[in-house]
């Protein structure tokens, strides 16, 4: 087995956040065999180091390319894709990667007010790569970046008890919405993999309506483009089962039976 032929897609984040962009894979993608991993130890990534996560993701990535041989490498999390992705492509040049990055560009053709916020972690509106972005795609409009400290661990407390503090919740999301000039801010970009299992609250206490734009299918579906084009063995269905590793070890009962729902067994 080489890594154009590797055993399955591996799905990355720093915790269970990237199940979002797994749900919308299991449908576009049937019949791969799916890992997930989650850097759960390190969680949560928004608050990290550039250069200490950078470095952390090189040497993570490189022992995940030599265990699972994965065909593909989607990385569900825009905090690790917009610091390392250029990074990982170039020192490990026949991993194939898919990235997930803030959706600036739908956003910034979409927009009617002109008026878009991006919501994500500190650590991904710090960095360049969606500045970038910014200047490149939505340069005619006003993006306010909005880093959430709390959001991810809130989503992740809502995914493993099914409950969730609103008003915490609330005053996170708040800063998204701007009045200027009679206009109002009409897009807010999920521009972390976790927000999608809060949307419902944040939707429900959102002070004037918007569209919230969750980017998991369009990943899925990139995803699927780029191993429609790769050469590939045939597979061989049924044989690996589809697991779910934590780096902590000791995922606790409510991750396990969380990625157990979406199709994992639970490797330490
Ligand atoms: N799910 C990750 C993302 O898409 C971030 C969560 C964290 O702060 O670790 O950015």
């Amino acid at each position: 087995m080489n890594a154009m032929t590797g055993s399955g897609i591996l799905f990355f984040d720093s915790g269970i956040g990237g199940l979002s962009v797994v749900k919308e894979a299991r449908i576009l993608l049937p019949g791969h065999r799916f890992i997930y991993f989650a850097d759960d130890a390190a969680f949560p990534y928004g608050g990290w180091e550039e250069g200490a996560l950078l470095e952390r993701l090189i040497g993570l990535f490189g022992t995940l390319i030599d265990r699972y041989r994965p065909e593909m490498i989607v990385i569900a999390c825009n905090t690790a894709s917009t610091l390392a992705i250029d990074a990982l492509r170039k020192v490990y040049p026949a991993q194939p990667f898919v990235g997930t990055v803030p959706a600036i560009k739908p956003a910034a053709e979409r927009t009617r007010s002109g008026l878009v916020s991006v919501l994500a972690t500190p650590g991904t509106v710090k960095r360049q790569y969606t500045r970038d972005l910014i200047e490149k795609y939505a340069s005619r409009c006003h993006v306010r970046l909005v880093g959430s400290e709390n959001l991810a661990a809130l989503a992740e407390t809502y995914m493993r008890e099914g409950f969730v503090d609103e008003a915490a919740v609330a005053a996170e999301v708040a800063p998204c919405f701007v009045e200027s000039g009679g206009r109002r801010t009409d897009i807010v970009v999920l521009a972390c993999t976790h927000y999608p299992f809060l949307v419902n609250r944040m939707r429900k206490m959102a002070p004037w309506p918007v569209d919230w734009i969750d980017s998991s299918e369009a990943i899925a579906r990139r995803a699927l483009d780029l191993l429609n084009v790769m050469p590939r063995a045939p597979e061989e269905p049924g044989e690996l089962p589809d697991i779910a590793v934590f780096s902590s070890g000791a995922p606790d009962p409510a991750q396990t039976r969380l990625v157990r729902g979406f199709g994992f067994s639970v490797i330490g």
